[in-house]
């Protein structure tokens, strides 16, 4: 699936997923724990933001100045409603380009919907705009492969991940060092990834 066929369809469930996570806390904790490794809280970036909310405050409760992109108008509409201080940006990450450096950058479940064939070069993108020492929290699988077909609310989406160790080395590679590799739910297919950017690495122009 492209990523406006993704975009448009996040927008035809945006209401009824805003409704499920409103009071959810899912995340929030790795979220949290991805904040307080972080030594200078300037500024973050939400890829995948979705219709904002808990992510979205955490990060602004820690002081950091927040861009927050996704490719779902209807997503990113509901976000822009509940928050005024954040940078929203209604794009692609695959096509975005950026020469700012993050201090934090959160994908939580967002790139998951990437084939296999694009999670390497997206997270060398990733790991590419964090800041030295930067810290990069993403959500993905554990083996290698896609998988079409899974709906919610009776729309279907599609997810692709790298085996975990594929995902471990193009960190190391990108000068980054590996923090948390963690299964958070009973279904072992969903892996919580963390890492930080070592501070004598340059970040690549992305
Ligand atoms: C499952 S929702 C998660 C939203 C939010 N991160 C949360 O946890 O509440 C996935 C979001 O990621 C966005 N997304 C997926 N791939 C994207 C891409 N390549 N560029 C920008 N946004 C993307 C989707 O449009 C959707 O809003």
């Amino acid at each position: 699936m492209d990523s406006q066929t993704l975009g448009e369809h996040y927008s035809r469930i945006a209401e009824w997923w805003d409704n499920g996570i409103k009071d959810s806390k899912y995340g929030v904790e790795y979220v949290e724990r991805a904040i307080q490794r972080v030594q200078n809280k300037g500024s973050a970036l939400d890829v995948g933001c979705g219709s904002g909310g808990r992510i979205i405050n955490s990060i602004l409760s820690a002081g950091f100045s927040l861009t927050a992109l996704d490719v779902s108008e209807g997503m990113i509409r509901l976000a822009q409603k509940k928050h005024r201080d954040v940078h929203f940006i209604h794009t692609d990450l695959l096509s975005w380009k950026s020469a700012e450096r993050f201090d934090l950058i959160i994908a939580w479940d967002s790139i998951f919907h990437a084939p296999c064939a694009q999670q390497k070069p997206i997270i060398e993108k990733l790991c590419g705009l964090l800041s030295p020492d930067g810290v990069l929290l993403f959500t993905g699988s554990h083996t290698h492969g896609d998988i079409i077909g899974e709906d919610m609310n009776g729309v279907g989406f599609e997810y692709g991940s790298l085996h975990y160790l594929e995902y471990l080395r193009i960190m190391e590679q990108c000068g980054c060092e590996f923090i948390i590799m963690e299964r958070d739910q009973p279904d072992p297919r969903h892996v919580v990834y963390m890492c930080r950017k070592l501070a004598d690495k340059d970040a690549d122009a992305v």
